[in-house]
């Protein structure tokens, strides 16, 4: 099958070739699903999990990708719950050859029903962000209705399903990011922006939470809005400073097949808008994971068109 490799940590996604590897093989309990998109997180490659499995060993060449659409086409021992030829979607093992192939073999539990009138980029542009923003805000946030909500980002991948899911669960939503996503951040639903650029995040005053995909000083700086009983929550790791009188939580998404029938319902019933930027083919995925400008939103790579 044709898939992208990579085997050299230090050259990033300039590193990624397009080559012939032998197609997966189920093991218990997973399925085989024929890719038809996939999803990659720009800084996957800098992942300890891109380079070595759960025992720490190389496990290069490795297939990056992590989050998929597509088609079952086998099915391993024991596999129960997903049949052959049904239409999937959801998030792939950190320490496996990955979904930017046109095969990946995958735990059965990590994937839910694609509907049928979900396209496959748009299935293959939710798991990571979808899932990422749902667990941020409800599991680990504990966001309640009429609360206030700091989303970094706001216009990005993960930042823009924060920004939908909290307006829609009835929180009051301050998004920050690059001059330039002001309006994009606010017709995600965000009721105010913050230029990070040129304006002071201080002026925000105090929120219940903080949704931090950016870190660094702007993580450290955050921990100092939250209100007493508030969170802080993290994806790019540990904050640098924890809230005076609250919580720092930072967490690596999770497969949820619950969470993603919720979110593809929401795309569906039009409550939920994906951020997909730039889809391309797995023949020209190298040049488009390589852009020579500035993309906003997620590139999908179409395994089959
Ligand atoms: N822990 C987890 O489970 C998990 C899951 C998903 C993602 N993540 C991490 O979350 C981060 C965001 O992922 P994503 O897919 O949402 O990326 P993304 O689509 O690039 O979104 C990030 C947004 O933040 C903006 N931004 C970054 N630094 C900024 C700064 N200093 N000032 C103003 N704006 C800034 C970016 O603008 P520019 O594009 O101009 O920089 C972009 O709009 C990544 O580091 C990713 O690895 C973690």
């Amino acid at each position: 099958m044709k898939a992208i490799v990579v085997t050299d940590e230090a050259a990033g996604t300039a590193g990624m070739t397009l080559m012939e590897r032998p197609e997966p093989e189920p093991a218990l309990n997973d399925v085989v699903v024929q890719v038809h998109a996939s999803g990659f997180v720009p800084t996957e490659l800098a992942w300890p999990s891109t380079w070595t499995d759960r025992l720490g060993r190389d496990r290069t060449p490795s297939i990056p990708g992590h989050e998929l659409a597509g088609v079952v086409s086998a099915l391993g021992y024991g596999t129960t719950g997903l049949s052959v030829g049904q239409r999937v979607f959801g998030l792939t093992d950190w320490t496996r050859d990955g979904t930017l192939a046109e095969y990946v073999a995958v735990e059965a539990r990590n994937l839910a029903p694609l509907p049928g009138d979900v396209d496959f980029a748009v299935g293959a542009s939710l798991p990571i962000s979808g899932l990422t923003a749902w667990q941020g805000l409800f599991d680990h946030g504990r966001l309640r209705t009429g609360q206030s909500v700091l989303v970094h980002g706001a216009a990005g991948a993960v930042g823009s399903m924060v920004t939908q899911l909290a307006r829609e669960f009835g929180a009051y939503v301050i998004g920050t990011g690059r001059a330039a996503d002001r309006q994009a951040a606010l017709d995600f639903g965000a009721h105010e922006f913050v230029d990070l650029g040129s304006e002071a995040l201080e002026d925000v005053g105090g929120v219940d939470l903080v949704f931090d995909v950016i870190g660094g000083d702007i993580g450290k700086r955050s921990a100092g809005l939250i209100r007493a009983g508030g969170t802080l929550v993290s994806v790019v790791g540990p904050s640098e400073a924890r809230p005076a009188d609250g919580l720092a939580i930072d967490f690596v998404v999770m497969p949820d097949r619950i969470q993603l029938g919720e979110i593809v319902q929401r795309v569906r019933d039009g409550r939920l808008r994906t951020n997909i930027g730039n889809v391309a083919d797995l023949d020209d995925a190298v040049a488009a994971l390589n852009p020579t400008k500035r993309i906003t939103g997620k590139t999908i790579i179409r395994a089959r068109s």
